[in-house]
């Protein structure tokens, strides 16, 4: 079914048209161009088709004003012309204004208008076509490569799996907590990829990183002039995003000023861009993840409890790497293979056990980004095949004092006792007796110690 506006100032001509194009269109009649445009400019939804007559009697603005209004506001909108006998020079005018064609009022004038919506239909195929095209390429060039992928067997991300599953279809927005490098961009990753818009778009849009004066402006879109050096239109990421999900990270950091703004779309999927009069209507499904604690920042005045409850019609909450640290090898396995992929001349391929079992307890206060970086580092120092404790720079400063420091006196002595047994594992090379003379201690103290900590680790060393 098209939605078609007509203008005519003769009454009959509208009912004629009203007749001829059935119950299956929809036919919106005006007697002059002024009230259609008013029409349109309400309506969210651009017709499928504007049928103008150009002569519309005295008092009103001629045909051929109406045709340049909608051509300015709406350019995409199909307009035929509708013209009286002997007015072909007008029609021609019409034409080079960019109407699409034009109909004779004639006793032909069933049939004209039965190929004139066959065409339109062609037409708004192709329109549809493009946009959707359009949409994907924009979507292609923002990001680079596929969605990553997501490690995770541990029975410690289960619960996210099955909310990622039960989730997916359900075009709610969905609230990501959990601590940094916890992974929440890929859980909403995993959760677009998971539900019926995966063919959609994918758009994220960082809150912390933008610009409040032009947030809007990248958000919403902005027709032409909206700023100074604002060239032409453009469209904002809810248009990106349509038919597919709007991905909203570091959402706490997102400007005051925007979050009411965001609440309205959210809610009723429509908004206009910057300048423009027109209301476009999206259909989005909005995600976002946050590491602050927004509860508090409510308190604080920093963030709306609309916008909140609004974006927490469920949560998923990504438990930090310790928690699940029997993903740790496969984690370690795949940033060697991504590292290998991305940099040319990597000689390491796999990591030995006793590294696996170095990192098996490491606090880990930057979760699954800290382990990232440091495979890394190490892919990129290892001489050998195989990553070992030697390659692996623990930083003693981050888990020292306080974040695994809970218990009595008894576990933190154990614990500060491991860490420095560590250290001094990593600072020798994995080299026993290296530590032991670094620690003061014999070679049958250290490796006492070195299996009561299970760091099962290194070399005894010749020397
Ligand atoms: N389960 C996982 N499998 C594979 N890679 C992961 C996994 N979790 C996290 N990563 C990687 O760790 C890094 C950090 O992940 P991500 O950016 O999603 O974390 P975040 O929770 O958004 O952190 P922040 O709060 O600091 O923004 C990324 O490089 C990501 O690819
Ligand atoms: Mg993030």
């Amino acid at each position: 079914m098209a939605e078609i506006v007509a203008i005519d100032d003769q009454p009959e001509v509208l009912e004629l048209l009203e007749q001829l194009l059935g119950p299956e269109h929809r036919l919106h009649p005006f007697r002059h161009g002024e009230a259609a445009l008013d029409f349109l400019a309400r309506q969210g939804r651009p017709a499928d088709l504007v049928i103008l007559d150009l002569d519309l009697g005295p008092g009103h603005r001629p045909g051929l004003e109406i045709l340049e209004l909608l051509r300015q506001r709406h350019p995409e909108l199909i307009v035929v012309i509708l013209t009286g006998k002997g007015s072909i020079d007008e029609a021609v005018r019409a034409m080079r204004l960019g109407a699409a064609d034009f109909i004779e009022k004639d006793p032909r004038l069933a049939q004209r208008l039965q190929l004139q919506l066959a065409k339109v239909e062609r037409l708004r195929r192709v329109a549809d076509d493009n946009r959707r095209l359009r949409r994907r390429c924009a979507w292609l060039e923002e990001r680079s490569g596929p969605l990553p992928e997501m490690i995770g067997s541990d029975a410690g991300l289960a619960g996210v799996w099955r909310q990622i599953q039960d989730l997916a279809d359900i075009p709610r927005p969905v609230l990501i907590l959990g601590e940094r490098g916890t992974g929440k961009e890929l859980v909403a990753a995993a959760l677009h990829r998971a539900g019926n818009r995966r063919e959609g778009p994918f758009i994220t849009v960082n809150c912390a990183a933008i610009n409040e004066s032009l947030a809007e402006a990248e958000l919403f879109g902005h027709e032409k002039g909206a700023f100074t050096d604002a060239a032409g239109r453009r469209p904002g990421k809810f248009e990106l995003a349509d038919g597919g999900t709007l991905f909203l990270d570091e959402v706490g950091n997102m400007p005051v000023s925007i979050q009411k703004k965001l609440l309205r779309v959210i809610e009723y999927q429509s908004f206009s861009r910057l300048r423009g009069s027109r209301e476009i209507k999206v259909d989005v499904r909005v995600t976002a993840a946050t590491n602050a604690d927004l509860p508090a920042e409510i308190a604080a005045g920093r963030f709306r409890s609309d916008l909140y409850d609004r974006l927490t019609f469920d949560t998923i909450v990504v438990p930090p790497l310790r928690e699940r640290r029997q993903d740790i090898p496969a984690l370690c396995r795949h940033f060697i293979t991504g590292f290998r992929r991305e940099v040319a001349g990597v000689r390491c391929r796999d990591i030995s056990p006793a590294a696996l079992a170095l990192l098996a307890d490491q606090p880990f206060p930057g979760n699954v980004r800290e382990l990232k970086n440091l495979i890394e580092r190490a892919a990129y120092r290892c001489r050998d095949e195989v990553i070992d404790v030697a390659d692996l720079d623990l930083r003693p400063g981050g888990a020292e004092a306080g974040e695994a420091g809970g218990g009595g006196l008894r576990r933190r002595v154990a614990e500060f006792e491991r860490r420095l047994l560590r250290q001094a594992l990593a600072a020798s090379g994995g080299n026993l007796r290296q530590a032991a003379r670094d620690l003061e201690l014999s070679y049958d103290q250290l490796r006492r110690l070195v299996k009561k900590h299970q760091l099962g680790a290194g070399r005894s060393g010749d020397n």
